[in-house]
């Protein structure tokens, strides 16, 4: 699955560096003997492009349009570190793959809802929610399932009663396979299903782990970001051990970067030097366009659709597309 094609070219799109502002040399720990390199590509740009490691960035090439549907690939976006960017790349990942015309189900699998609220889902109008799904036996996806203003981007919404489940499925059987068992009817009709996870290692996140194919780790720029995904990683190697052998780690994906800033570019060096090529090439920036979108209750990907956020979070996807994760 992993062939990670590319052609090279420059389609002009941003690489999803901060505001498309600074052309500044990144520090390049893997030494990129190069004289002009540039981590932000402008439109047209005839320079060589590179990554915020100084990794040689590809074009990443549209993903063909897809005769039929399913059976999905479900992933976890996953840190137990809250304000790191997961509702946010769940929303704007799973728009960006629907205008690609991939069809995608976003399972809301925190208790805060974030993920409802940002998709136009008020929590207090919620008769039927995930929690329903994961404790009532004879509960249907059918009734949970919500479409979004995004054609081709369904929702399973959540809210405050989903913190309950923690608690309650303890005394279940098979109790961290709930949530896969609840999403197996629907799976065959979506490409892709993202899970936004809680901030926790609980058992819903080893729920989400548990039905999940792959986890994305979004991760933000800033010092103490590191701390944790020791143990992250640590849990997800249990769970695969124990329960899921087939659950791998897509990738980490870098967010909230400020390219003007050298901390935000030690950051990212350390992540690569720790991780490797786990760390993914697309790099979210900064911008106050994200809280926005939220408030408006929207995708990037139509709230403010040629921004350089809403280029990063489409390059997000035809990356994923490209290493085999994503349909
Ligand atoms: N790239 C970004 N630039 C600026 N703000 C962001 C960015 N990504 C997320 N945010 C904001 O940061 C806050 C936390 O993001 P969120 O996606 O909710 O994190 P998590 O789900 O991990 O708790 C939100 O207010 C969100 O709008
Ligand atoms: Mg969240």
């Amino acid at each position: 699955m992993r062939d990670g094609t590319s052609d090279g070219a420059s389609d002009g799109t941003s690489n999803g560096m901060s505001n498309g502002m600074s052309n500044g040399a990144v520090p390049t720990p893997g030494g990129v003997a190069s004289g002009r390199l540039s981590v932000v590509v402008t439109s047209e740009t005839t320079q060589d492009q590179v990554d915020a490691v100084g990794r040689p960035l590809p074009h990443f090439p549209e993903p063909a349009a897809l005769a039929s549907h399913g059976p999905a690939r479900v992933i976890a976006m996953c840190n137990q570190k809250g304000g790191v960017g997961k509702t946010t790349t769940t929303i704007n990942l799973a728009a960006a793959l629907a205008e690609y015309g991939r069809r995608v189900l976003i399972v809301d699998f925190d208790p805060q809802g974030a993920a409802s609220v940002g998709l136009g889902v008020s929590p207090h109008e919620l008769d039927l929610t995930v929690y329903n799904l994961l404790m009532e036996r004879d509960a249907q996806v059918a009734d949970v399932l919500r479409h979004t203003a995004t054609p081709g981007l369904d929702l399973l919404p959540a809210n405050i009663d989903l913190s309950a489940a923690e608690v309650q499925l303890v005394g279940e059987v098979a109790r961290e396979s709930v949530l896969s068992r609840a999403l197996r009817p629907v799976l065959d009709d979506y490409d892709v299903v993202l899970i936004d996870c809680q901030p926790s290692l609980g058992l819903l996140t080893v729920n989400a782990l548990t039905a999940a194919h792959g986890v994305l780790i979004p991760l933000e720029c800033e010092f103490f970001a590191l701390r944790g995904v020791a143990l992250l990683i640590e849990t997800i190697e249990k769970v695969r051990d124990r329960l899921n052998p087939r659950l791998e780690v897509d990738g980490i994906l870098a967010t909230m970067y400020d390219s003007r800033t050298l901390h935000a570019r030690e950051v990212v060096a350390r992540v690569h030097e720790a991780f490797g090529d786990t760390l993914l090439q697309t790099v979210i920036g900064r911008t106050v366009k994200f809280p926005d979108a939220t408030v408006a209750a929207e995708p990037i990907t139509t709230y403010a659709p040629t921004h350089s956020g809403a280029a990063a979070y489409r390059q997000l996807a035809r990356e994923l597309v490209a290493r085999g994760d994503a349909a």
